[in-house]
């Protein structure tokens, strides 16, 4: 199937009550395990691509080039979106003219009617393509310089105010993180999503940092309609390990070992594991 928008396959999800994964990538393994693994379980599946990783991949037009031959030397059927992740102003325009088929345009460090006016200007570019749309309000923790922030919480009126622009996806930071969660994390705020709920209108809702965030919690936010769950830290945990025990394990050492193909091997296939066990629990297998 050709790369689509993500509105459709997440407006299918919000009314039959699933998640669909948003699983960053940073190379060509990366869309490798993805794409294969999608395609397995017969479910939809959105690229999320950070302003950093389409640098390091060789820019916006080059991660497109890959994704589009790949999902054709793959014979994907599945929906497939490739999704501007944490967008800039500038950013978003730039991926939308190398045809990204999704953006997230993250305004939440401005003020709110700059948010606003940027969210609105952005929609109408995008929506003129058939590009989706996600906005943010309230900003998601994570860690800088060895130190966690919490994040901040959405504001229910800027985040009825931006649902209002047509976006057709929206994150609200509900105390979600990105990275690892501290051992003091409070979990999930649930009154403030199902007030941010209450106000969108039913727009799906994304959860940013997935990552260690308990499979109970997750489907919780689902059934309150999160229907957009980001991925990125735990495969690269994942990826990390299992390279690290092949090289631990002299593996390298022993005949052709060293080859990228051997060496990326293990790696590979733990990213295919992570992504199996996110899609059985987001509930999106067979939902193509
Ligand atoms: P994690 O890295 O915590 O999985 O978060 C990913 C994310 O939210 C990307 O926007």
């Amino acid at each position: 199937m050709a790369v689509v928008s993500a509105k459709e396959m997440l407006l299918k999800a919000r009314k039959e009550g699933y998640g669909v994964a948003q699983i960053n990538i940073n190379n060509l393994e990366w869309i490798k395990a993805v794409l294969t693994t999608v395609e397995e379980l017969k479910s939809p599946v959105i690229l999320g691509v950070s302003e950093g990783a389409a640098k390091y991949m060789g820019g916006y037009k080059t991660v497109m080039a890959m994704v589009r031959s790949l999902d054709e030397f793959y014979n994907v059927t599945v929906p497939v979106a490739v999704h501007l992740d944490h967008g800039t102003y500038e950013g978003s325009y730039k991926a939308l003219a190398a045809g990204f088929t999704s953006i997230m345009f993250d305004g939440s460090h401005y003020p709110f009617e700059e948010n606003l006016a940027k969210t609105k200007e952005i929609v109408a570019a995008c929506h003129a393509k058939g590009v989706s749309v996600e906005a943010e309000v309230g900003s998601i923790g994570g860690e800088e310089d060895g130190v966690v922030g919490m994040g901040e919480i959405a504001d229910p009126n800027e985040c009825k105010l931006i649902a209002e622009t047509g976006v057709d996806m929206f994150a609200a930071g509900i105390g979600n993180i990105h990275g690892k969660y501290p051992a003091n994390w409070q979990g999930l705020r649930f009154d403030v999503l199902q007030t941010v709920s209450d106000v969108t209108g039913g727009v799906p809702l994304v959860l940013h940092g997935g990552t260690g965030i308990p499979a109970e919690m997750v489907k919780k936010a689902i059934s309150m309609g999160v229907s957009k769950i980001n991925v990125n830290t735990e495969l690269q945990l994942e990826f990390a390990a299992a390279t690290r025990k092949y090289i631990e394990a002299g593996k390298d050492l022993e005949g052709k070992g060293f080859d990228p193909r051997k060496l990326l091997a293990p790696g590979y296939e733990a990213m295919k594991k992570v992504i199996r066990e996110k899609i059985e629990v987001f509930g999106s297998a067979n939902k193509a």
